[in-house]
C-alpha cells in the first residue's frame, strides 16, 4: 500500500516548487521507509531544480535528513522500525570494480530504493540523490538509513547527511589536512564552514575563510576560522599568499564550484599542495590553466563527492564529536522552516542570509 503524504517537488526547469501529494510505496526487499524529522536546503537541490544536475524532472527534494524507521523490507538486518536515523545519499554496494578494490567511498553502484516515489497521478518521482526528503515519508536503500544516537536533535544530525560530511570530509578525508597545515577554504556556506571546523578539529595551525559576503566570513569565524579574507574588496590569492609567508596555503578546499574561485584556489595553494574540488560546477562551466603551471606547482588537485565518506562509519563520529561539544553542528542551523518555505528559503540562501534552513515536520 502506498502512503500519501506532502512533498516539495520541482516540476521544471527554473519554476518555484511547489508541496504536492507524493505516494510512497511501502518497503520492498531491502528498503526502508524513513519518517523525515528535519531534512536541511542545500544549495544542490537548488542545483536540481535549475536543471544543473540533470533533466530528470520531477525531482523530489530534499537530501539532508534525519528521521526515524517507520518499517522495513524483507532481508534488511540490523535495522528496525523506531531506530534514529541520519540518511545517505551512499550506500556501498560492496561487490563494484571500485568496493572490491577497497575504495567503497568510490562505489559505482551505490544503492537506493527499487521502487519510486510518484505523484498522486503515478507520474515517478525522480528523488533528489536517491533520498528526496522533503516529505512526511521517503523510501530509501535500507543501508542509506545509517543508525545514529537519538539523543541528536534532528535538525543538526540531519545536516551530517549532505553538506557537513561533505564539508568535513573534503578537508579531514580528501584534503588529508593535518597537525600543522595551513588551509584556505573558498566559500563559506555550509559545506564550507564544515570544512573549516574539520580542519581545525584535525590540527590546522591557520584556517583562512574566503567569501564574498561579509556575513558569513563573520560565521565562518565561529567554525575556527583563524583569519577572513572578502573576495569582493581584496585579491584573495595575494592576501592568503600574506598569509602565509607568501607562499600559499598548503591545502585550499573550493566550496563555491565556479572557475574563477577554482583558478584562485590553484594559484592561493603552496607548490605541492593540494586543492580540493567539493563545490559542484554547472555543466557548462570551464577552465582554463597554463598546462606548465599544473606540472610546474605538482601536488594533488582532488574532486570530493561527499567527503570520501563511508556514512555508516562517518556519520556517527560526528554525532560523537557534535554530542561532545568539539563540532558545532547547531550553528549551521540559521532558522526552521516548514515545507510550504523552501522555495523562500532558495531565495534567502541566494542572497546569503542563512547557512542552513531546515525544513521540520
Ligand atoms: N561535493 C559534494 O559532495 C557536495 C555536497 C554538498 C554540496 N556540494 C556543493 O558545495 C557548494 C556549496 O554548497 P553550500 O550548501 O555551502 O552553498 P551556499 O550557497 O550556502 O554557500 C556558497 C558560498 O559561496 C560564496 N561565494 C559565492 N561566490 C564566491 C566567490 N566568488 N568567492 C568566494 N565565495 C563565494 C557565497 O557567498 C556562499 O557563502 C555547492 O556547489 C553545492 O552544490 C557539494
Ligand atoms: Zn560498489
Ligand atoms: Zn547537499
Amino acid at each position: 500500500m502506498a502512503h500519501q503524504v506532502r512533498g516539495v517537488v520541482a516540476r521544471s526547469k527554473g519554476a518555484p516548487v511547489a508541496v504536492e501529494t507524493v505516494l510512497v510505496p511501502d518497503p520492498g526487499p531491502g528498503e526502508a521507509l524513513v519518517r523525515v524529522r528535519a531534512c536541511g536546503v542545500c544549495h544542490t537541490d537548488l542545483h536540481y531544480r535549475e536543471g544543473a544536475i540533470n533533466d530528470a524532472f520531477p525531482f523530489l527534494l530534499g537530501h539532508e535528513a534525519a528521521g526515524t524507521v517507520e518499517a522495513v523490507g524483507d532481508g534488511v538486518e540490523g535495522l528496525a522500525a523506531g531506530d534514529t536515523v541520519v540518511i545517505a545519499w551512499r550506500d556501498p554496494c560492496g561487490t563494484c570494480r571500485s568496493c572490491r578494490r577497497g575504495r567503497p567511498w568510490y562505489c559505482f553502484a551505490s544503492r537506493n530504493a527499487r521502487q519510486r516515489m510518484t505523484l498522486a497521478d503515478g507520474t515517478p518521482l525522480s528523488a533528489a540523490l536517491g533520498i528526496g526528503a522533503f516529505a512526511e515519508l521517503t523510501l530509501v536503500a535500507a543501508g542509506q538509513a545509517v543508525k545514529v544516537d537519538p539523543a541528536a536533535r534532528p535538525e543538526a544530525a540531519g545536516l551530517i547527511g549532505c553538506g557537513v560530511m561533505a564539508g568535513f570530509g573534503a578537508a579531514v578525508t580528501t584534503g588529508g589536512v593535518g597537525r600543522g597545515d595551513t588551509v584556505a577554504v573558498f566559500g563559506c556556506g555550509g559545506v564550507g564552514d564544515a570544512a573549516i571546523a574539520g580542519a581545525s578539529l584535525a590540527g590546522a595551525r591557520r584556517v583562512i575563510a574566503v567569501d564574498v559576503d561579509p556575513r558569513k566570513l563573520e560565521w565562518a569565524r565561529r567554525f575556527g576560522a583563524t583569519d577572513t579574507i572578502d573576495a569582493s574588496a581584496t585579491d584573495p590569492v595575494e592576501a592568503i599568499r600574506g598569509l602565509t609567508d607568501g607562499v600559499g596555503a598548503d591545502v585550499v578546499i573550493e566550496a563555491v564550484g565556479t572557475p574563477a574561485t577554482y583558478r584562485q584556489a590553484f594559484y592561493a595553494r603552496d607548490h605541492a599542495g593540494t586543492v580540493v574540488l567539493v563545490g559542484v560546477p554547472n555543466p557548462a562551466a570551464l577552465l582554463e590553466l597554463p598546462l606548465v603551471e599544473i606540472f610546474g606547482r605538482g601536488g594533488a588537485l582532488k574532486s570530493s563527492w561527499y567527503g570520501d565518506c563511508l556514512p555508516s562509519r562517518d556519520f556517527p563520529i560526528l554525532i560523537d564529536l557534535y554530542r561532545r561539544g568539539k563540532l558545532d553542528l547547531d550553528g549551521f542551523v540559521s532558522e526552521t522552516i516548514g515545507l510550504d518555505d523552501v522555495e523562500a528559503a532558495f531565495a534567502r540562501m541566494q542572497r546569503g542570509e542563512v547557512l542552513r534552513s531546515v525544513v521540520v515536520l
